[in-house]
């Protein structure tokens, strides 16, 4: 079964559940500097996890792009890739275990509606339950479990493993195909364990489900240890994970959040490779145009991690491009980057063969082209080879300091290999690759920990900066984009429905708003109009968005240009019930961060249009 199919499969068995299909969201999430992109489905739907209600209702369903940038260094192995879709389905305090299990185990092993996995293959993993944050033992969610084996004709009984250290000195028992692990396995939250989550997170307990490959596609450096499922031996594959998500935590306990949430995740391309029978994801068909490109199997073969490198960095950068993202050198840029360079690297040097990229890049859109249709080939080969042109000229200047140095010292240390990477960017891979032409090797581990104390320090600069926020000028900008969504209702109150926008332009210090209305604005509705947003301003109303499928969105009461042409998902921001307005943001989380608005000025630009120049104090 295609990856594709799949997908499909998958959202249109949710849609028999009685799921609602969205959209995914863009990899770029909106409004959250807390990160870079968008690294699981719950992320863009924390406010419905949270109690509020979701237009679409409280069950819903999609595919969503994910990024996780912590991966990039794993890239080479059999399982790991930087981009991947997660399919999922969430219950907004409305089903919860027994139907969430269920209907997992009925899609992984179902053949007309699911993917037909041997349930004799499956392992699964529960809560052990935590004495500390008092919360119990899940129980429950092993008695659907039992059943759902039954059903397939297999009984079986809950082996305790708590612990991986445990159960890597205890093994599995014979027979058993449910585990119970501690709360570092077995609870999700964005930010780890119910220890290390920050006081207002949610989380909950998990349940995690996991193919056996087989013993004989263990791993040999994990020989000596026991297998256990939820462990990196290579045998076992995490397929999907059922987050029970009713709490959160509040100083440093644990209070139920209004509803008890399903918040299920299952990595597509990993549900391809089970059921595709295929131990290494880049084996999957959505890759396998593009290892032909690359020159076929064998070629794959000798170039493992190489080609893995190539295909993985440059699929996540298709994507991350496709959201509007450039390379430059700081924050999802310089992410962008850093794959980029790695990929064309590989391409140029290890593969010499860089000039295949345009034909690497449709092969692979290729496969995606009839579910995101905002993949344009054309632009990303572009973007790819401009990035190309700067770092191959950087590959130069780096290989003649390179040659400078070595001819001073006859050899090149780690620090040397670590001043190269930091001032020219020049790729460790490199300096090694130059240093074995020349016979010499460079201490790895050295410059892993000279970048480790160097990411720490860069990593405390990026955490001050979200900590602060916004710069100065960019936090302007975000309070004058909310206080136009106020302006904008503000004057349809005082003067009438009729009001619509018809422009808009906003710099650090000011708004500018245009509007249909056909005579001068009185004293008396200016300052009507001023005291309304100042009120609204003044009774800290909490700013918020959906990202919305377009028909969906338009069926709200959101203000919206009739004439506009907008994109197949968009974006609803609403002030409490007073503006809601489609708008891409960003905007204030609470109006009570805008101060003080005033109109500057109010004149006519043409027959019937008004313009409105105002400012925050
Ligand atoms: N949010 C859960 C995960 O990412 C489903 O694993």
């Amino acid at each position: 079964m295609k990856t594709n199919e799949i997908r499909k499969k998958f959202l249109n068995f949710q849609i028999k559940n009685k799921h609602k299909t969205i959209p995914s969201s863009s990899i770029v999430p909106i409004n959250d500097p807390t990160t870079l992109f968008v690294g699981s489905g719950m992320q863009p739907l924390i406010p419905y996890l949270f109690g509020k209600e979701h237009p679409c209702g409280k069950r819903i369903s999609n595919s969503q792009k994910s990024f996780r940038s912590g991966d990039i260094e794993e890239i080479g192995d059999n399982r790991h890739t930087t981009f991947f879709e997660m399919l999922g389905n969430w219950s907004f305090g409305d089903y919860f275990k027994k139907e969430q299990i269920q209907n997992f185990f009925t899609f992984l092993t179902s053949k007309e509606e699911g993917i037909n996995l041997d349930p004799k293959r499956l392992y699964v993993t529960v809560f052990s339950g935590s004495e500390k944050y008092n919360i119990p033992k899940d129980s429950e969610s092993v008695d659907i479990w039992k059943n759902c084996f039954l059903s397939a004709g297999i009984i079986t009984d809950v082996q305790e493993i708590i612990s991986e250290e445990n159960g890597d000195k205890v093994g599995m028992e014979d027979g058993k195909h449910i585990f119970f692990y501690n709360s570092e396995k077995n609870w999700w939250s964005r930010c780890g364990t119910p220890e290390t989550m920050p006081s207002g997170e949610l989380g909950g307990p998990d349940s995690e489900v996991f193919y056996d490959f087989g013993k004989e596609n263990t791993d040999k450096n994990y020989y000596h240890l026991k297998p256990h499922p939820n462990t990196e031996s290579g045998r076992f594959l995490e397929i999907g994970n059922s987050v029970f998500m009713e709490y959160v935590k509040e100083n440093n306990s644990f209070k139920k959040l209004k509803n008890k949430n399903v918040d299920f995740g299952g990595g597509l391309e990993r549900l391809a490779m089970v059921a595709q029978n295929k131990t290494d994801i880049f084996l999957i068909d959505i890759f396998e145009n593009a290892i032909e490109v690359l020159g076929g199997i064998n070629i794959y073969k000798n170039n493992l991690k190489s080609c893995r490198i190539i295909l993985d960095h440059l699929r996540a950068s298709i994507f991350i491009i496709s959201s509007g993202v450039l390379p430059s050198n700081t924050d999802k840029g310089y992410i962008l980057r850093r794959l980029l360079r790695r990929l064309i690297y590989h391409l140029q040097y290890t593969l010499n063969n860089f000039s295949i990229l345009p034909k690497l890049v449709l092969s692979l859109i290729s496969e995606y082209k009839n579910t995101y249709k905002e993949l344009d080939g054309k632009n990303i080969i572009k973007i790819i080879e401009e990035e190309a042109k700067k770092f191959l000229e950087v590959i130069e200047k780096g290989t003649s300091k390179f040659e400078d140095m070595y001819n001073k010292k006859r050899v090149i240390t780690a620090k040397d290999a670590f001043e190269l990477f930091t001032t020219f960017g020049f790729p460790f891979d490199v300096t090694q690759d130059l240093s074995e032409k020349k016979k010499f090797k460079i201490d790895k581990n050295e410059f892993l920990s000279l970048m480790k104390k160097h990411k720490e320090i860069s990593k405390k600069g990026i955490t001050a900066k979200f900590k602060s926020g916004l710069s100065g000028d960019e936090r302007e900008v975000v309070c004058y984009h909310t206080a136009t969504h106020l302006l904008h209702q503000a004057l349809k109150d005082v003067l009438g429905n009729n009001v619509t926008q018809k422009g808009s332009n906003i710099t650090k210090e000011r708004l500018r708003f245009d509007f249909s209305f056909d005579r001068k604005l009185t004293n008396e509705e200016k300052m009507e109009i001023e005291d309304l947003v100042n009120k609204k301003i003044k009774n800290s109303i909490k700013v918020d968005f959906v990202s919305l499928p377009l028909d969906e969105a338009k069926k709200t009461k959101a203000l919206h240009n009739f004439d506009d042409k907008y994109p197949d998902i968009v974006t609803v921001y609403s002030i409490g019930d007073y503006s809601c307005e489609f708008c891409s943001g960003p905007h204030v989380k609470n109006t009570s961060e805008l101060g003080v608005f005033k109109i500057k000025k109010e004149e006519s630009i043409s027959a019937g249009i008004r313009r409105i120049k105002g400012i925050l104090l």
